[in-house]
């Protein structure tokens, strides 16, 4: 009994160091370890050996039972070891390979240009205002002096959405609005970004949807002296210090005089360009002192209050600013012009 025991013995350290797995393993103990096991059976047979051969036989069935199970638990490590190598070697992570890039969202160039102007504006004492992008015929025409059959109400083609109610064609009603809502009549300054809407056809200089910034600066004893200091410091903010500005007689139903206002070509200098039109001069807004009709259609008496207004195109602003030569660029969103407007200092784009 002994050799056979010894034969199973070395048989199970024999499979146990081929064994490859932790599931070979486990089969193994339970084929030699097991209760059914083959070590184990021959305890079944112990009980026709005398005493003396009992102890002896028993000596090595424990042996046995100890040599395999020391052989099992050194399989178990190394097969453990081996897995947790291969999983590592499967899983290995290259630190040197570059990361992926996060793609950052960023601002529009059309809302840079008007935080800009915000900031500036607030900087000099005047607040934002806005007003609704579908506004009625009173705000958009009639109060800015523009009665029904004026004939400058054509120069703004406009989308109708009632007989009454239309997208704005200009930011203007909102100066409009302004001084409705002050209830005490008293001092204004406000700037109004928007929307505005216009039936063009849409090419390089035109759009359909653009954005205006409305002023106006309502007051005792407003000059024109005031609109022009003003528009000097907006000019060169946005512009440059050796920026200057000129002022053209011009016509606008909602002030008298009326004005366009000019800046010196940033690109040429003033000896002329493509950009200026051999002019020298870029023609950037509109503006004027407050018609008396407005003033006393919005609740201003004429006599105590003047004011001054106007209204520049942001997009106009940002393509001088940045030299963009398409207006429909803004709205295409094409990632490769936004994000040129978004690059962190030194950053080359792929
Ligand atoms: N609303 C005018 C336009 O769309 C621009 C403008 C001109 C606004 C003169 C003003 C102004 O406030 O005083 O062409």
């Amino acid at each position: 009994m002994n050799d056979e025991l010894l034969k199973i013995k070395e048989e199970a350290i024999s499979k146990i160091d081929k064994a490859s797995s932790l599931k070979d393993l486990s089969e193994l103990r339970l084929e030699y370890l097991g209760k059914k096991g083959k070590v184990s059976l021959f305890t079944k047979n112990m009980s026709t050996l005398s005493n003396e051969e009992k102890k002896e036989f028993g000596k090595a069935l424990n042996d046995a039972k100890v040599s395999i199970n020391d052989a099992l638990e050194e399989a178990i490590l190394k097969a453990k070891e081996k897995e947790l190598n291969e999983k590592l070697e499967k899983e290995t992570l290259d630190i040197t390979l570059p990361g992926l890039k996060v793609n950052k969202g960023g601002f529009h160039p059309l809302t840079k240009v008007i935080d800009e102007v915000e900031e500036l504006f607030i900087s000099m004492g005047f607040d934002v205002a806005s007003g609704p992008e579908i506004e009625e015929e009173l705000y958009n025409f009639e109060k800015l002096n523009l009665p029904k059959n004026h004939p400058a109400r054509d120069n703004q083609d406009s989308f109708y959405i009632t007989s009454e109610r239309l997208m704005r064609t200009q930011t203007s009603p909102v100066q409009a609005r302004t001084m409705d809502a002050n209830e005490e009549k008293t001092e204004i300054r406000v700037i109004c970004p928007g929307k505005t809407y216009r039936r063009d056809d849409d090419d390089a200089t035109h759009s359909h949807q653009f954005t205006q910034i409305e002023g106006l600066m309502v007051g005792y004893d407003i000059s024109l002296a005031n609109l022009k200091g003003v528009l000097e410091v907006f000019v060169k903010r946005m512009f440059g210090d050796d920026r200057e500005i000129r002022l053209r007689p011009n016509y606008f139903p909602f002030t008298e005089p009326s004005l366009e206002i000019d800046v010196s070509c940033s690109k040429c200098n003033g000896k002329g360009c493509n950009i200026c039109k051999n002019t020298g001069w870029v023609e950037i807004l509109g503006a004027g002192m407050v018609h008396p009709n407005v003033l006393r259609g919005c609740g201003y008496d004429p006599d105590k209050y003047t004011g001054f207004a106007f209204g520049v195109g942001a997009e106009r602003i940002a393509m001088l600013k940045y030299g963009i030569s398409d207006i429909r660029s803004f709205y295409t969103n094409d990632l490769r012009f936004l994000e040129e407007f978004n690059r962190v200092e030194g950053e080359v784009l792929k």
